[in-house]
């Protein structure tokens, strides 16, 4: 098949772009790197030409409440009018466990958003919602503490390596749309703010974890259902360790 993957130099993308080929596919890896620009539209059309299958793995360069809602939407809305105007017959994109019940979050009401505007459309699709990557860790606990320490929900988290998401949306792409949602998890539930212990302890890193109830994830209070998949999600087999003892060198 001829495969667009939209922000196909992103982590995710990046990785989908190299299996999707390992598996014999045509893919164009597209980005304002490479020329197409989703936002203004730009390169959008003659990409798109003769495509069958677009993967949205793109991402909005600011978590701002404006620039992201902005982002997705104005993205959401050229990429599915430029795929209608080609015929193309799945569009598949990468959304996240939880975002309906998240909304207290500007970047979740943007990936709402983004998600509403795929359901609307007359492309044929399939989103799948995966929990946080293993490699989005670090900027979890970037986002919610200082020098010295970090502010974290105990809330259950079940994270999942970016290799296996990208496995899993290359397996999605070669199958028939489904018109609905298919969620994405890691092999185990964690509680977030171990997680992030653990993580900062493998970096050896010396900033402390206050486990709070009340802590903020990206603007929204947690609790065990906020980010964790209902019954029978596709399941990542990589697990957290096996993961941090490939990943990470200790700073
Ligand atoms: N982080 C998590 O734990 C998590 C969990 C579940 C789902 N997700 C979703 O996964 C998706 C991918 O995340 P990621 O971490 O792989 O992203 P990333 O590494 O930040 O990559 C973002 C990609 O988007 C591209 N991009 C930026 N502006 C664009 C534009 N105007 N038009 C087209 N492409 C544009 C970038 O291209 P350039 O390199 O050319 O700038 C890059 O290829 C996101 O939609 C996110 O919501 C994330």
């Amino acid at each position: 098949m001829k495969i667009v993957v939209v922000g196909g130099s992103g982590l995710i993308g990046t990785k989908l772009v190299r299996n999707l080929r390992q598996r014999g596919h045509e893919v164009v890896a597209a980005s304002p790197s490479s020329g197409v620009n989703a936002l203004t539209g730009e390169g959008l059309a003659e990409a798109l030409a003769g495509v069958q299958v677009v993967i949205d793995v793109a991402n909005s360069p600011s978590f701002e409440d404006k620039a992201v809602l902005e982002f997705f939407e104005t993205s959401g809305r050229n990429l599915l009018a430029a795929e209608a105007a080609a015929a193309v017959a799945h569009h598949v994109a990468l959304s996240v466990v939880g975002t309906d019940r998240l909304l207290a979050s500007g970047y979740f009401r943007a990936k709402m958003a983004q998600e509403n505007l795929i359901k609307a459309s007359r492309i044929p699709y399939t989103i799948v919602r995966s929990t946080q990557f293993f490699e989005f860790v670090s900027a979890i606990a970037q986002s919610a503490g200082d020098a010295k320490t970090v502010r974290m929900s105990p809330a259950l988290v079940q994270p999942v390596a970016s290799d296996d998401v990208a496995a899993a949306l290359a397996d999605v792409a070669a199958a028939e749309p489904s018109n609905g949602t298919v969620e994405l998890a890691g092999p185990a539930p964690i509680r977030l703010d171990e997680l992030v212990r653990r993580f900062l302890s493998a970096t050896r890193d010396s900033r402390t974890v206050i486990t709070d109830v009340h802590a903020r994830y990206f603007g929204t209070e947690l609790n065990d259902r906020s980010l964790t998949p209902a019954d029978g999600p596709l399941i990542g087999p990589t697990r957290f360790e096996a993961w941090l003892s490939r990943s990470i060198t200790p700073g």
